[in-house]
């Protein structure tokens, strides 16, 4: 750090320097001085970086400047979760700027571990206590800033190499292959976080396993306990970020039926094609926002004619995915009632838009504190919790047992995993049509 603000400061020296001389041509001529005495020769010093041209490589209004006033509209900048998370080793390696620098440095692997005193498998993507902090910032995704202060130390982003992804221990990879392997930046951070056996032993849930066993029960209160692999809450949820993953074509329950296969986008297209074109309004560049802005769609050898009326490419395939989680929707029910949560509100829901009868991604089962509002979000009821928090109070226990129980088939809980994946991943098929609907279509059919 030190050593950087010495360097920093020689720039400004030279910088102040430059102007200075400057000054001096084109002021009203001074008298000259007299000459100095020349001074002994000591050892030279290493040579100073050229502030005046290296700096200005980046330090200019159509770089450094342009990209830093974008972000401040990117979620990554004014979002609030990096500063919620600090300190969680577990959820800092996709929101601290410190945490994914060190997963990134240290090659930190997406392994799950057996621990032989409790019999539990831990997660052992994480980073460490020290290093749980930190907004995203440039230097999360430009990790070499200021190491030879030249234009050359933004090129090398912090991380293009295929992401184990940690929803499945790093069994399977995702690689994005186009342009040099920029996606999986983004990938390393926007994947789905694991779906563990939370009841059970701790480790990621199968779904090859759920997928070839549909009719299978998946949780019942009523069959031995050590049988449930996880119980069912409100917050029962595929973690946010699985736009990477249906990018990718991985990360569904895979029911057969339609065969799984990925759009164009997948292997020609990086995320930063659309969600870093050129800027118009407040989408693209460094705002990470693809909505409203076809730039990057229309770029040479892609299309010629994408607009938010373009029927072929825009409108229809997204209003095929909305239909489609609809059906799915429609059909995850029990005795009439829902099995996913609706929740109208925009500013807590950011998919409302994305079902009609504005589904959240996560359960209708009840939980006074972390959904309020789900007696009147849900006017067809709501189930019960198995696991009611000791921090309900005596009446909301007791309401809570008047409710119907939840039971749920692989083939159900199968689908809830696809709905939020599809749900989630935002861009209703723009990411990936091919696979969002086959893991709609081939859920929808196993209901
Ligand atoms: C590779 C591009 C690049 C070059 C070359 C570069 N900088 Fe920076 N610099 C950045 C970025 C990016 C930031 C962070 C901007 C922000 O957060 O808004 C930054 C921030 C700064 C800051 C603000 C302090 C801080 O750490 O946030 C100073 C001072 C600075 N640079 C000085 C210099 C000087 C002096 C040089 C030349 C010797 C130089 N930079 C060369 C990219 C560059
Ligand atoms: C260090 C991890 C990390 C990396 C790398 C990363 N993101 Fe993000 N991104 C996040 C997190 C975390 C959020 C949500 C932040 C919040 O809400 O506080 C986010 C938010 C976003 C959003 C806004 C989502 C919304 O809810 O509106 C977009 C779009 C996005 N990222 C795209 C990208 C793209 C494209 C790349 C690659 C160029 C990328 N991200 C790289 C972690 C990352
Ligand atoms: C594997 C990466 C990853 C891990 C680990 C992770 N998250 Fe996230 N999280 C994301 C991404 C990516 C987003 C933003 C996705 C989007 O908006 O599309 C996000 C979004 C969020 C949001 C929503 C922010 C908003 O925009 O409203 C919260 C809250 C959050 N995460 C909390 C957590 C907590 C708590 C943990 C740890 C228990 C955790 N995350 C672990 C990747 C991760
Ligand atoms: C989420 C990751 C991410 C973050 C955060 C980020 N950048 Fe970038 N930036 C990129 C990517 C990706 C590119 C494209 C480079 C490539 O494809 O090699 C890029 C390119 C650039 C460029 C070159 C653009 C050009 O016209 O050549 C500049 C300048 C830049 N970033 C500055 C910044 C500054 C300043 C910040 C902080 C305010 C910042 N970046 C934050 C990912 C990021
Ligand atoms: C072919 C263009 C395209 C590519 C490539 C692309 N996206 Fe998107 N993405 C979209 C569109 C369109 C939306 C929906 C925007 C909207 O309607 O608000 C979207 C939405 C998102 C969102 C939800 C937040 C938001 O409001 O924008 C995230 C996060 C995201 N994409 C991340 C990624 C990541 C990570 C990749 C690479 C793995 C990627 N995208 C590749 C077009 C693309």
């Amino acid at each position: 750090m030190k050593k950087n603000l010495l360097v920093i400061g020689i720039g400004f020296l030279l910088i102040g320097a430059s102007i200075f001389s400057a000054c001096t041509k084109e002021g009203a001529q001074g008298i000259p001085g007299t000459n100095g005495t020349n001074g002994t020769n000591g050892a030279d010093g290493t040579n100073g970086v050229d502030g005046s041209t290296k700096c200005t490589e980046c330090h200019n209004p159509a770089k450094v400047e342009l990209a830093a006033t974008q972000f401040e509209f990117s979620k990554h900048s004014y979002g609030e979760a990096a500063f919620e998370e600090s300190g969680n080793v577990g959820c800092t390696p996709c929101h601290a700027s410190e945490a994914f620098l060190y997963v990134c440095k240290n090659n930190i692997p997406s392994t799950f571990t057996l621990n032989t005193t409790t019999n539990k498998y831990v997660n052992d993507y994480a980073t460490i206590a020290t290093q749980s902090i930190g907004e995203i910032t440039c230097v999360t995704c430009h990790s070499s800033l200021h190491t030879t202060y030249g234009k050359e130390d933004l090129s090398p982003l912090t991380t293009v190499a295929p992401v184990k992804m940690t929803m499945w221990a790093g069994a399977k990879e995702i690689n994005l292959t186009a342009d040099g392997g920029r996606g999986n930046l983004c990938v390393k951070c926007h994947q789905p976080r694991p779906f563990t056996a939370s009841n059970g032993n701790g480790n990621v849930l199968d779904y090859v396993a759920i997928a070839a066993n549909p009719t299978a029960v998946f949780y019942d209160a009523a069959q031995a306990n050590t049988l449930n692999l996880l119980k069912p809450g409100y917050r029962t949820h595929t973690h946010y970020g699985t736009a990477g993953a249906v990018f990718a074509g991985k990360g569904g329950v895979e029911f057969a039926g339609v065969a799984y296969t990925n759009s164009a986008h997948t292997a020609v297209a990086s995320c930063q094609d659309c969600h870093m074109a050129t800027q118009t309004g407040r989408a693209g560049g460094h705002t990470f926002m693809a909505v409203g802005n076809f730039s990057g769609c229309n770029q040479t050898g892609c299309h010629t004619d994408a607009s938010s009326t373009s029927t072929s490419i825009w409108v229809a395939p997204r209003t095929e995915v909305k239909k489609e989680l609809d059906d799915l929707a429609a059909k995850l029910k029990i005795n009439g009632i829902d099995i996913l949560n609706r929740n109208p509100d925009a500013t807590t829901n950011m998919w409302a838009a994305n079902s009609t009868n504005k589904y959240d991604g996560y359960l209708n089962i009840y939980d006074p504190i972390n959904n309020p509002n789900g007696q009147t979000n849900n006017p067809g009821g709501m189930f019960q919790s198995p696991s009611p928090s000791s921090s309900w109070t005596a009446a909301q226990k007791a309401y809570n047992l008047t409710l119907p129980l939840i039971t749920l088939t692989n083939a159900q809980m199968g689908s809830i995993i696809n709905f939020q994946l599809c749900l989630r991943d935002y861009s209703l098929g723009i990411h990936n049509y091919k696979y969002t609907t086959a893991l709609l279509q081939n859920s929808i059919s196993k209901l």
